[in-house]
C-alpha cells in the first residue's frame, strides 16, 4: 500500500492572511496556502480567484450570475429546493444557451429533508428511426454529422424532467417558474465578454443554420458584449411551456416547429417521438467514502457508477497521499483508469442492457482492483491515440432551501450550442448527444471516449452520459455536500477529486474546488493535468513510473458545489467559469 510519507514534500510557504468572507476571495494574495496545497506549483492561482459565499438559510450555486439570482428569488418567496430548480433550468436556458438549454436533457437527484434521495433521469433518446450506424460514412468512419446539424440531436427531454420534478416536489405553480425566464428572453439581457467569445468561438458552425444565424450572429457577428440580447422566438415557446405544461412543448406548435426543422435539415425527430418522451425515475447509485454517504446518477448516466468504483478504490489507500504528489496522481490516475475500463464497456441506458451494477460498485470489487495497483508502476491500457475534438459545455447547479431540500441537477446539449442548430420559429438550440453513444466500435467520440455494444444506438434508447450529479452526507447522515459539473468524462474525475480533496485533504470547499486536478479515462491511456497543475518533477517521476502525461488545454471541470459548515451553507462556484453562488 502507498504512504503518503514515502513522498518527499517540499513545503511551500507563503505568509498572508486567509479570508472566508462572504462573496470574497477565499484566499487573499499573498496568502498562506493551506499545508494541503504544499505540492501544488507557486504558479497555480486559482485560490486567489475562488469566491465562497456563506449564508445561512439557502443557496443555489450555477453556471450563471443571472440564474443563481433567479433561484434565490424563489426561494425566498417561498419555493423549495425543487421549485427553484425548476426556474434555473428554465433561466439557464434563456442567459446560458451555450449549455442551459430545453433543446437537451439532464439528471437530477433530488433529497427532500425527509431524507430519501430520488433521482430523475430526463436524458435524451435516439429518435425512433435512428440506426446503429447512422453516423459511418462510406470508409466506415464516423462523419461529422453526429455533431454538427439535425442528424446530431436527440430527442429532448429537459421539459419533460422539469415539469415531473415540479408535479411530485414543486409547491409554487408552474407557470411561475417559468415566468423570469420569459421575461429575461423577451426583455433581454446584458451580453457578457464571455458570451460574445462564446458565440465567437463556434461561429462559423452557428452561421451555416439559418435560425442560429438570424439569433446568434445579429448583423452577421456576435453579439457585442454589453448590448441587450433579446430573444423572441424563445419567449413565445416558453409562453406556451408555461401555459401548458409539456404538452406545450411535445405537441401542437413547438412539436411542428421541431418536426418541420427536422424536415429542412435531414433529422430524424418525428411528432411520434415526441408525443412520446417520458422522464423516468431511477435509484439512486449509493456508496460511503470513509463514512460518508454518497449519492449519483445510475445509468443512463455513468457517473454515479464510476465515481462510486473509483472512491471504493481509493477508500482502502488509507491515508491517501498528497494532493498533487507523484503517488497521489497515480493512485488517483489508476483508480480512475479501472473505473473508466468498466464504464465504457458495460454501462448503457438500463431500459436496453443488463449491467452488473451491484458488482461494480461493491467494496469487495474494489479491493480486487485495488491489489492489482502497483505503487510505482503505471498499468497499461491498451495504446491509442484518438483525436480529442474539443469543447462541449453542461452546466451544473446545486440549490438548498431553508428547510434543508436539497436538489443537485445536471444539464446539457453536449457541445457548445448543442448541433449548432436552432428550432427556426421557436429560438432554441437542440442538442448533439448523439455522439455521446457508440457510433462506431473502437472509434472514440468527441470526447476520445471508445466505448462498447452496451451503448450503442437503438431507436428510443438514451445515450450514456457522464453526468455526475451527486449528494454527500456526513457521518451523521447530514446533508454535507451538494456538487456537480461540466466537461464530459471529466465530471466524474473532478467530482471525484473535490469529494476527496475534502474527505482526505481536509480542504475547505474553497480549498478544493480550486486545486489543480488530474483526469484519466482508460483511453487515451493518459494522465492530464490542467497548466501549471503538476510540478516539472512530478511529471517527470510519473513519466519514469511508465504514465503517459499530457497538459491539457483548458480545465478539468467547473464545479458548483454548497457545503455545509456549522450554522452556514457555504457556495463556491469554481473560478474555472463565470458561474456565482447567492445565498441568504
Ligand atoms: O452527457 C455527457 O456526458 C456529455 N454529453 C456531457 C457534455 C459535457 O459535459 C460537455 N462539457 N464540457
Amino acid at each position: 500500500m502507498l504512504d503518503a510519507k514515502q513522498l518527499g514534500v517540499a513545503i511551500l510557504i507563503v505568509v498572508g492572511l486567509t479570508a472566508s468572507c462572504t462573496g470574497r476571495a477565499a484566499h487573499a494574495p499573498g496568502r498562506v496556502l493551506p499545508h494541503s496545497y504544499a505540492n501544488v506549483p507557486a504558479q497555480w492561482e486559482l485560490l486567489d480567484r475562488v469566491r465562497e459565499v456563506r449564508a445561512p438559510q439557502a443557496m443555489v450555486a450555477s453556471g450563471h450570475p443571472i440564474a443563481s439570482e433567479v433561484g434565490t428569488r424563489v426561494l425566498r418567496s417561498g419555493g423549495n429546493a425543487v421549485d427553484a430548480a425548476v426556474a434555473v433550468g428554465f433561466a439557464l436556458a434563456v442567459v446560458y444557451p451555450r449549455a442551459g438549454n430545453i433543446g437537451g436533457g439532464g439528471f437530477m437527484i433530488i433529497r427532500p429533508s425527509s431524507g430519501e434521495v430520488f433521482a430523475l433521469d430526463y436524458r435524451e433518446k435516439a429518435p425512433g428511426r435512428a440506426s446503429a450506424d447512422m453516423f459511418l460514412d462510406s470508409a466506415g468512419r464516423i462523419a461529422e454529422t453526429s455533431l454538427i446539424g439535425h442528424l446530431a440531436a436527440g430527442v429532448p427531454g429537459t421539459v419533460a424532467g422539469m415539469a415531473e420534478a415540479h408535479s411530485r416536489f414543486g409547491s409554487l405553480p408552474f407557470e411561475q417558474l417559468v415566468a423570469p425566464a420569459i421575461r429575461l428572453a423577451r426583455e433581454g439581457f446584458v451580453v457578457s465578454d464571455r458570451m460574445a467569445a462564446g458565440i465567437e468561438s463556434r461561429e462559423e458552425d452557428l452561421a451555416r443554420f439559418e435560425a442560429s444565424r438570424r439569433q446568434f450572429l445579429p448583423g452577421g457577428h456576435p453579439p457585442t458584449p454589453g448590448t441587450l440580447f433579446v430573444q423572441s422566438d424563445l419567449a413565445a415557446t416558453l409562453q406556451l411551456i408555461a401555459d401548458s405544461g409539456p404538452s406545450g412543448f411535445y405537441t401542437g406548435r413547438t412539436a411542428d416547429l421541431i418536426v418541420a426543422e427536422m424536415e429542412r435539415g435531414g433529422g430524424l425527430i418525428s411528432h411520434e417521438d415526441l408525443a412520446t418522451y417520458r422522464p423516468a425515475w431511477r435509484d439512486p447509485v449509493t456508496t460511503t467514502y470513509r463514512g460518508y454517504a454518497v449519492y449519483s446518477m445510475p445509468p443512463a448516466s455513468s457517473g454515479g457508477v464510476t465515481l462510486a468504483e473509483t472512491l471504493n478504490i481509493l477508500e482502502g489507500i488509507d491515508p491517501m497521499p498528497p494532493l498533487a504528489s507523484t503517488a497521489g496522481v497515480h493512485v488517483l490516475a489508476e483508480a480512475m483508469r479501472r473505473a473508466f475500463i468498466d464504464r465504457n464497456q458495460y454501462l448503457g441506458d438500463p431500459d436496453f442492457v443488463g449491467m452488473p451494477l451491484d458488482r461494480l460498485i461493491s467494496k469487495s470489487y474494489a479491493t480486487s482492483l485495488r491489489e492489482t495497483i502497483d505503487p510505482v508502476r503505471a498499468s497499461t491500457t491498451p495504446e491509442f491515440l484518438p483525436q480529442l475534438r474539443e469543447g462541449g459545455e453542461t452546466t451544473h447547479y446545486s440549490i438548498v432551501d431553508s428547510r434543508g431540500n436539497a436538489v443537485s441537477v445536471s444539464t446539457t446539449i453536449n457541445s457548445l450550442y448543442g448541433n449548432k442548430v436552432t428550432v427556426s420559429g421557436a429560438g432554441f438550440l437542440l442538442n448533439n448527444e448523439m455522439d455521446d453513444f457508440t457510433a462506431a466500435p473502437g472509434q472514440p467520440n468527441q470526447f476520445g471516449l471508445i466505448q462498447g455494444e452496451a451503448n450503442s444506438i437503438r431507436p428510443g434508447k438514451r445515450m450514456l452520459s457522464a453526468m455526475t450529479p451527486t449528494i454527500v452526507l456526513d457521518r451523521e447522515g447530514n446533508l454535507k455536500l451538494l456538487l456537480g459539473s461540466p466537461g464530459g468524462p471529466r465530471i466524474i474525475t473532478a467530482v471525484t477529486q473535490v469529494i476527496s480533496n475534502i474527505v482526505d485533504h481536509g480542504m475547505t470547499l474553497a480549498e478544493a474546488v480550486a486545486a489543480p486536478r488530474v483526469h484519466h479515462q482508460s483511453l487515451p491511456d493518459r494522465i492530464y493535468y490542467e497548466g501549471s497543475g503538476l510540478r516539472a518533477t512530478t511529471i517527470d517521476e510519473l513519466r519514469a513510473m511508465g504514465h503517459f502525461v499530457e497538459q491539457r488545454d483548458g480545465s478539468i471541470g467547473s464545479v458548483a458545489a454548497i457545503i455545509r459548515d456549522g450554522a452556514n451553507w457555504v457556495g463556491v462556484s469554481d473560478p474555472r467559469g463565470t458561474g456565482s453562488a447567492v445565498g441568504y
